[in-house]
């Protein structure tokens, strides 16, 4: 099962194995992770699970949708590899995938 690495604001790192076909933001709330919120339960309408993806592991995701852009232009904290994790969904290519979960997620 793909391992992803979550940087959570606190700055610990939580490794935790998501199946694929969920999403990072699945992965992050069914173990109790602190700060992805995801308050809209992962339908693209509340930017609580705002995450950074590194260059390299961007391109194992699809690629963002002009829903989830414009949510994230109006993010705090947004930066140019900011995502919401509810729209990241793991393949088994996504193993060892590390995201960094933004402040106000
Ligand atoms: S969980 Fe709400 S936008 Fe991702």
């Amino acid at each position: 099962m793909p391992e992803i690495t979550y940087v959570v604001p606190d700055g610990s790192v939580h490794v935790v194995d998501v199946p694929a076909g969920q999403s990072v933001m699945d992965g992050s709330v069914r173990n109790n992770l602190p700060g992805i919120v995801a308050e809209c339960g992962g339908s693209c309408s509340c930017a609580t699970c705002h995450v950074y993806l590194e260059g390299e592991f961007a391109d194992l995701f699809d690629e963002a949708t002009d829903e989830e852009r414009e949510l994230l232009e109006y993010a705090e904290g947004a930066q140019p590899t900011s995502r919401l994790s509810c729209q990241l969904i793991v393949t088994g290519s996504c193993d060892g995938v590390r995201v960094t979960v933004a402040p106000e997620a």
